[in-house]
């Protein structure tokens, strides 16, 4: 299964979640990551994601950002959007309503995970649990089925 990870630059939640999906679900599950938007493609991700990750062992230096192309939309199973932002813009790239169907929030109960751009060490660190609870979910439903 293919899972792709979302938000609107690439570099601070969607790498992140990236990891901690691949972490969780194992090597069964194919997991990258994308952004909305293509202004940060090809840059590493911000130091603040990359500092989090590494506090908590994991290596997020060699991410490089991608802007989601309509390709990926085809490509992947499950499509896992950090806001409803990203959802609404996601939404907006579907051809069909089979493709509509794979897109969802990556937290369960509807929840957002805020951009943290504009943000301080506290909302990383909000993303980085809220990204730890969406990833157990997941684990749970995906290997239940
Ligand atoms: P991300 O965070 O969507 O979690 O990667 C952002 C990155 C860049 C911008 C906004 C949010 N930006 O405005 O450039």
């Amino acid at each position: 299964m293919k899972i792709l990870t979302v938000c609107l630059g690439n570099i601070c939640r969607s790498p992140l979640a990236e990891l901690i999906m691949k972490e969780s679900l194992g090597s069964d599950f194919h997991v990258e990551s994308r952004g909305t938007i293509g202004i940060h493609q090809g840059r590493s991700a911000d130091r603040r994601s990359v500092a989090i990750a590494q506090d908590n062992g994991l290596d997020l230096q060699p991410h490089r950002a991608k802007m989601l192309t309509t390709e990926d939309l085809e490509n992947f199973d499950l499509i896992l959007c950090m806001d409803h932002s990203n959802l609404a813009d996601v939404h907006s790239l579907c051809a069909s309503e089979q493709m509509r169907r794979k897109v969802r929030l990556i937290s369960p109960d509807n929840l957002p995970v805020p951009d943290p751009y504009y943000g301080n060490r506290e909302d990383f660190e909000r993303v980085w649990q809220l990204l730890q609870d969406a990833a157990k979910h997941w684990s749970h439903t995906l290997n239940n089925m």
